[in-house]
């Protein structure tokens, strides 16, 4: 990982070779915390009220005091403003006792890097129990720590030789990627699974249904199952680091990155272009 100047621990800049926090606390001994993604374009950062509060709503459903919202945004603000280019990223930690969360939790801020990435992406359908698919948890939408699962379905993919895994529920239907939120066009229209089948509610599917809506495309919300994403025109990922993504392979199945992902990138473009004056 890149990390473009120095970390901020709970407001307080350290050099990134220097940043830590304790081995006891129970975002690094459990997974129990939470965290955000933002990107940062040119220094100014797409959307982060949103993202705050997805944080907030994710620290509510952990029971971990509500971390202070002008403090954090503030101290991604000037990270984002040194970094420019850049994923911010914010972290709360669980703290040090898993019987009172949030006791000596810490909040870690820094900028990364954006790599360059490909223009594509090939994904691998993978099963995924551990997804609620539908039913709830108490942590269901929230953006936790925990994302050990998600991560090696990505790195199981990838030994199979897929750019990364697209995840489906117990039940069969189609949910999301690891990091990505799923869409697809059939014959002109958005299709993408809806929040109630319990994935996170993802901040660039949000503003890509917007850019639908301005481009009169019709967006569907639903429930799929894998057979309606094989059976689609265009397949594409939506993520605050891929943006919109062309997915070119579903498995063996091979797509073509057309002209309605590529209205909705240039959407996607103009949006933050508008959003953020530039
Ligand atoms: C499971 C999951 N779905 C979707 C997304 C996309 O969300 P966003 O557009 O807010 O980055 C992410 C982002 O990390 C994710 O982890």
């Amino acid at each position: 990982m890149s990390v473009l100047g120095s970390v901020l621990i709970d407001g307080v800049p350290v050099a990134a070779e220097d940043a830590s926090i304790s081995v006891f606390d129970i975002g690094f001994q459990r997974g129990y915390g939470c965290f955000e993604a933002m990107r940062s374009y040119d220094g100014s950062i797409f959307r982060l009220e949103p993202h705050l509060d997805r944080l907030e709503l994710s620290a509510t459903k952990l029971r971990l005091p509500t971390p202070d919202r002008d403090s954090i945004a503030s101290w991604c603000r000037s990270i984002a403003e040194t970094a420019g280019e850049s994923v911010v990223r914010v972290f709360v930690s669980g703290g040090t006792d898993a019987r009172a969360p949030g006791t000596d939790s810490h909040v870690v801020v820094f900028a990364e890097a954006v790599r360059p990435g490909a223009p594509n992406l090939t994904v691998q359908t993978r099963i995924a129990p551990w997804h609620t698919d539908g039913d709830w948890s108490e942590l269901t939408g929230a953006k936790a720590l925990s994302y050990g699962f998600n991560l090696a379905a990505s790195v199981a993919a990838q030994d199979d030789g897929f750019g990364d895994a697209l995840l489906v529920g117990r039940h069969g239907h189609v949910l999301e990627g690891p990091t990505f939120s799923i869409g697809w066009i059939s014959e002109g229209v958005f299709h993408t699974p809806g929040l109630e089948i319990g994935i996170l509610e993802s901040i660039t599917r949000t503003a890509v249904i917007e850019v639908a809506g301005r481009l009169g495309m019709t967006v569907r919300e639903g429930i799929y199952g894998v057979d309606d994403v094989m059976n689609a025109d265009e397949v594409f990922a939506m993520s605050t680091v891929r943006e919109v993504l062309p997915i070119v392979h579903v498995d063996d199945r091979e797509f073509g990155s057309g002209v309605g992902t590529k209205s909705l990138q240039d959407g996607f473009t103009s949006l933050v272009d508008e959003e953020l004056r530039r």
